[in-house]
């Protein structure tokens, strides 16, 4: 009897040891090697606990206040929603202003809109993954170095370390989610 609970624990401390060096090899691994559900995997938990929809997602209105749109998840502002006028009085006293979905920003640098990230080709959809990269760690607008810088509230200055497994992981995510058409506003850039 003893024998037996030995063998089965020493079973479970193995199998154990092989799980964490399984799990823990995953984030280290070259990314090449890392099979593409474990990149969307981890992509969707980081897109969900860093918050990206906060911004990027359309929300609906409920009586708890504004939740993310499950319809439109992470395809930016609205090119459908009605602005309300910009407040000029509040911006001169030094007010940032929001539009109440999170999806636009009033600032004396311009308007931002927050842009479509899903896999359609009104969002990343036709992106490079050294694209993505540049826009993330660059705050380069499209990925493209030579563009214009990408305006508040992009948090992409928190995003400059990131870690390329991560930024795959990400950008697999997003190219595997539902492509939502919608062509976001063009930014106002008062700079
Ligand atoms: C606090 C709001 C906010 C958060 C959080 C946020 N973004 Fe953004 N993002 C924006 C806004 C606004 C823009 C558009 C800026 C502009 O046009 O100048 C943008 C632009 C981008 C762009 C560039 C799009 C283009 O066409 O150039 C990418 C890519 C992007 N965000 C990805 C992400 C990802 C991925 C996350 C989460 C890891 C994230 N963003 C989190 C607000 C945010």
């Amino acid at each position: 009897m003893k024998k037996t609970f030995f063998i089965f624990s020493s079973l479970f401390f193995t199998a154990g040891i092989v799980f964490i060096s399984c799990t823990g090899s995953e984030t280290s691994k070259p990314v090449s090697e890392i099979n593409n559900d474990s990149l969307i995997k981890r992509g969707e938990y980081l897109v969900a606990t860093i918050g990206c929809g906060d911004c990027h997602s359309p929300k609906v209105m409920t009586a708890m206040g504004p939740v993310p749109d499950t319809a439109r998840l992470l395809s930016g502002h609205r090119s459908d929603a009605k602005m309300p006028p910009v407040n000029e009085a509040a911006l001169k006293e030094g007010w940032v202003l929001f539009y109440p979905e999170n999806t636009a920003m009033v600032s004396p640098l311009g308007i931002s809109y927050a842009a479509n990230i899903t896999s359609d080709s009104t969002g990343i959809g036709n992106w490079t993954f050294e694209q993505f990269t540049i826009a993330m760690t660059k705050g380069k607008y499209k990925g493209i170095e030579s563009n214009r810088n990408l305006l508040p509230p992009m948090p992409w200055p928190n995003f400059a370390n990131m870690s390329n497994n991560d930024l795959k992981a990400i950008y697999t995510f997003l190219k595997s989610t539902k492509p939502v058409k919608n062509v976001v506003p063009a930014a106002q850039i008062n700079l």
